[in-house]
């Protein structure tokens, strides 16, 4: 079987480096907001071009507390719009939501499956989705916030970036853990706040906070993995560009090669989706769909505050899309393989 993200192989390569820098951490006796965390959040706001990181417990959050911040700020209030893509994963969403902030969501572009148009709105959830920065043109007086969380390794164009350290993303840690970067003093220290109960000082709580922290462990390993990021990120690229040379189906439609991009996830489109992934299955090639039934559609939206007209490209992506193996650690046979299988007529893919 070639396995869609085999992480143990994948986090393999860090060894005998990673096993030490947990080993150090658990000897230390200091678990949270120490030197470890410091150290990589200087590295990671460095790597992005940007002044300052916080890291919090996971991508979710680092959305949550920026808008959170946002409003501490008073540069957003209760019901303020805030556009995002319609095809996202509903963290994004959520986070608006959280925060007495009305998601608007808007359609995608079906070729680069971004957003690709500016509308009135307070703020915009620009999401990176796929590991390809969306071409957002940055508005005056409307705030421009980044959902990073696929797109590690990508310079941040957003008044505030949001990361995820999930142990499937690009940069991922061994369990959960995120981070907030921005050029704006200000706001990271609301959003270091908030993520340690409102408080910037001991016993000193400003604002109605959480308990949201990167710890030391997953500091850590952070710091040992970022160093090969573009190295990792530079091995997808080279996969994606075979698969986009390489693979010839008439019934498939592959991605487009242009723009800024890690890819994070390589998802083609077809319309017998749901056999071509049975066909792959039965070909040894596991696949995942990202996403099966999109944000607007979930119960947790049911009679929910979203803002919407017609959402058909959205719907039509999420019965589409494919997301085919591709990792640092994928051997040539296993590109080769998913490669061939998907360029061979498929016979049991007619339903
Ligand atoms: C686009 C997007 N935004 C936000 C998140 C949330 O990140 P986390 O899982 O770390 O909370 C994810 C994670 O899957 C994501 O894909």
């Amino acid at each position: 079987m070639i396995p869609f993200l085999p992480l143990n192989r994948i986090n393999a390569a860090y060894e005998p480096e990673l096993s030490e820098a947990i080993s150090r951490v658990a000897k230390s006796g200091w678990y949270l907001r120490g030197k470890e965390t410091e150290k990589f959040e200087n590295e990671f706001a460095a790597f992005c071009g940007m002044k300052h990181c916080t890291g919090v417990a996971s991508g979710l959050d680092a959305l949550t507390l920026i808008f959170g911040a946002y409003k501490i700020l008073g540069k957003l209030k209760d019901g303020d719009h805030v556009i995002v893509p319609a095809n996202t994963y509903i963290a994004s969403i959520m986070a608006i939501s959280k925060n007495n902030l009305i998601p608007v969501l808007v359609e995608p572009s079906e070729e680069t499956f971004n957003i690709n148009l500016t509308k009135k709105a307070k703020a915009i959830l620009s999401v990176n989705l796929y590991g390809r920065q969306a071409e957002i043109a940055k508005e005056e007086n409307i705030l421009l916030i980044e959902d990073c969380a696929q797109s590690t390794g990508i310079k941040p164009i957003g008044d505030a970036a949001a990361f995820s350290f999930y142990p499937t993303k690009n940069l991922g840690a061994l369990g959960d853990g995120g981070a907030v970067v921005s050029n704006d003093e200000e706001l990271n220290n609301i959003v270091r706040a908030l993520g340690n109960y409102g408080s910037q000082k001991k016993y000193i709580n400003e604002y109605l906070g959480c308990n949201s922290r990167l710890d030391e462990i997953q500091a850590a390993v952070l710091s040992v993995k970022l160093p090969k990021l573009n190295e990792d990120n530079k091995k997808r690229c080279e996969i994606a560009m075979r698969y986009i040379a390489e693979i010839k189906n008439p019934d498939i439609i592959l991605p487009q090669k242009q723009g800024n991009n890690v890819w994070h996830l390589f998802v083609i489109r077809c319309k017998n989706r749901d056999a071509l992934q049975k066909h792959l299955f039965e070909n040894g090639i596991e696949t995942i769909i990202h996403y099966p039934i999109p944000p607007h559609l979930q119960k947790a939206y049911k009679g929910g505050n979203l803002l919407y007209d017609k959402l058909p490209i959205t719907e039509m992506l999420a019965s589409e899309v494919l997301s085919l193996p591709i990792h640092q650690a994928m051997t040539e046979e296993e590109i080769e393989t998913v490669i061939n299988c998907l360029s061979k007529p498929l016979q049991s893919q007619k339903q």
